[in-house]
């Protein structure tokens, strides 16, 4: 049978078949499903923020020969990165206090994990130089696109634009938005509050369609929440040309995350999805655990980025790689949108993609026709 047709702009910026981005996820869209959504017509994005130089080559080059389709590299280029300019990973950990290090010794034997245990990440994302060389493996390789979940992609754009890269930034309000167009980015993502990992604090209705006007003629595709074929069409109805999704693909087949992180998506209600600083410092929007409430709630306000971030890594690293994730359940970190209750069934990429496509078109051509009495 014929694939539906279901085609805006955005299709045609980035070449692609369905005006559905599968959003980067750092430790958890990696090359199966980036494949998985380019292969199923959407854009599947990397999430480099846990990728080094030579593993980031390496996935760019597994992906390139699973799918021929465009796909996009995730990076995060926080403005604060300039100010540490010439400073290594181990330099940044010398600016973390010696009090936080002891919280953390005592949050180790809290939850059992030995003293000694070190995280093999070696932290690119974190220092000036490690994210030039990550962006020179993008540029190299001539990725078809590039995201920047955090800060701008100014100082990146020649680069990007000799090579032919399309570019794909966030912003999570008018002002940040209006950064993008300075730097005349290909698509802006208007993200909205609900969404899950790095959040801002307005609202998707609100944020969209605010954006959409502020932006004009540049693409925007919405973010925040959204989570099956309802989501898209009201995502268009704002004004905006596709999606940018996360945590719709988080029971996804090729997803890199555990059975018992999916069970949690599964259990959660929208209430469970709450905004804390316990991993990375800033506004991160994660299902609640006891870890979330130790540093929300607890006697050590969370450090900035990067600071909390390589503070907490060697714990969040050691409950994610353990067998027995039900024992580390309390710290294992599941980042998760507001619309938790619509995640309910473990499918694949491409059955994720084609229902929200159905749905997409039976919201325009029935659902909507049925409401709505126009004269
Ligand atoms: C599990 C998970 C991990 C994420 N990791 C990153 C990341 O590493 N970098 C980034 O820029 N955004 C990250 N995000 C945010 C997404 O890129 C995206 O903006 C967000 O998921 C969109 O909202 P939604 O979850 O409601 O679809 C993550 C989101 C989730 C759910």
């Amino acid at each position: 049978m014929a694939r539906r047709k279901f085609h805006t702009r955005l299709c045609d910026v980035l070449g692609i078949e369905y005006p559905i981005i599968q959003a980067g996820m750092g430790g958890f869209s990696d090359p199966p499903l980036v494949i998985a959504v380019s292969e199923a017509g959407g854009l599947g994005t990397l999430g480099a923020a846990v990728y080094e130089p030579d593993t980031l080559d390496a996935a760019i080059k597994e992906i390139r020969k699973g799918t021929s389709k465009p796909f996009a590299i995730d990076l995060l280029l926080p403005d604060s990165l300039k100010d540490m300019e010439g400073v290594s990973k181990e330099g940044l950990m010398k600016y973390i206090p010696d009090d936080y290090y002891a919280y953390e010794k005592g949050l180790r034997k809290k939850f059992d994990i030995p003293d000694d245990y070190r995280s093999t990440r070696g932290c690119s994302l974190f220092t000036m130089e490690g994210t030039r060389q990550l962006l020179q493996v993008c540029l190299d390789n001539k990725v078809p696109v590039i995201a920047a979940g955090l800060g701008r992609l100014g100082w990146v754009m020649p680069e990007c634009k000799k090579r032919g890269i399309k570019t794909i930034a966030i912003g999570a309000n008018v002002k940040m938005a209006m950064k993008h167009v300075e730097d005349q980015v290909d698509v802006i993502v208007a993200q909205g509050y609900d969404a899950g990992g790095h959040t801002g604090n307005i609202g998707t209705l609100s944020v969209v369609p605010q954006i959409v006007d502020a932006v004009n003629p540049i693409p925007v595709a919405a973010a925040g929440g959204i989570a099956d074929g309802r989501g898209l069409v009201a995502a268009l109805a704002l004004g905006a040309e596709g999606v940018w999704c996360g945590s719709m693909f988080l029971l996804s087949n090729e997803v890199t995350f555990t059975e018992r992180q999916k069970d949690r998506v599964i259990a959660a209600t929208e209430r469970d999805a709450v905004i804390s600083k316990a991993i990375s410092g800033k506004t991160l929007r994660q299902l609640r655990s006891s870890f979330t409430e130790i540093w929300d709630k607890g006697p050590m306000p969370p450090l900035g980025w990067p600071f909390h971030n390589l503070l907490t890594l060697d714990i969040v690293d050691y409950a994610f790689g353990h067998k027995d994730q039900e024992k580390y359940d309390a710290i294992l970190v599941t980042p998760c949108s507001q619309a938790a209750r619509l995640l309910n069934k473990r499918r694949s990429a491409r059955q994720i993609i084609d229902d929200m496509v159905k749905e997409a078109v039976k919201v325009l051509q029935e659902d909507m026709t049925k409401r709505v009495e126009l004269r």
